[in-house]
């Protein structure tokens, strides 16, 4: 395996500008949050490095859960076929619940969520991510924490993959174009 770094194009985001993001978000967060007892939910797998580094810049304890959903496939994005391969732990009827994401692409993902989470009766639902890109979405989404906008171009690293790789980068960053191939 050749390594990782010879596999980017261009950094996006260097590890400190996520943190020193994640940071920012923890600080909004607290302060909503604040006497609330808020749970947090990642989204397998790709959320799995910005929970871990969310909750850790958070002031207080927060417990955190996890679900995981099958993914629509590239080729069948718009038929939406979805359903839950491991559901949350923890019943959230009355709870605050922030569903934390690495990235909203189309939007589809977490509008299924959402919609899901919604129907539990839950206190209220809102959603985290670390970036967004909105000339990708066809689904609107009202995230309350974005770390960062980045443009509709590919991404791996801190959490998300190209084929279950690269998850394990520190930054994020664009493919080389002869990783395609
Ligand atoms: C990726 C990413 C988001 C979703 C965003 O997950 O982690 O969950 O796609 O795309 P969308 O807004 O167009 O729905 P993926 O389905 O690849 O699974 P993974 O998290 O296990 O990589
Ligand atoms: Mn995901
Ligand atoms: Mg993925």
């Amino acid at each position: 395996a050749e390594h990782m770094g010879d596999a980017l194009e261009r950094v996006l985001l260097t590890e400190e500008e996520i943190l020193a993001g994640l940071d920012r978000m923890a600080r909004e967060i607290a302060a909503d949050y604040e006497g609330k007892d808020v749970l947090m939910v990642g989204v397998l797998k790709g959320a799995v490095m910005v929970v871990s580094d969310l909750m850790r810049a958070m002031p207080y304890s927060v417990p955190m859960d996890w679900m995981a959903i099958s993914s629509y496939g590239s080729g069948t994005r718009s038929s939406g076929v979805v359903r839950i391969l491991k559901d949350l732990d923890t019943d959230i009827t009355d709870r605050h619940v922030l569903v934390v994401e690495d990235v909203i692409d189309s939007g589809l993902t977490l509008s299924w969520i959402l919609e899901n989470l919604e129907l539990r009766g839950a206190a209220s639902v809102e959603v985290a991510t670390l970036l967004r890109k909105p000339e990708a979405q066809k689904v609107e989404i009202d995230a309350k924490y974005v770390g960062f906008d980045i443009p509709n171009d590919f991404v791996v690293g801190y959490g998300l993959d190209f084929d279950e790789r690269f998850r394990n980068l520190r930054c994020v960053g664009t493919l080389a174009p002869h990783m395609y191939s």
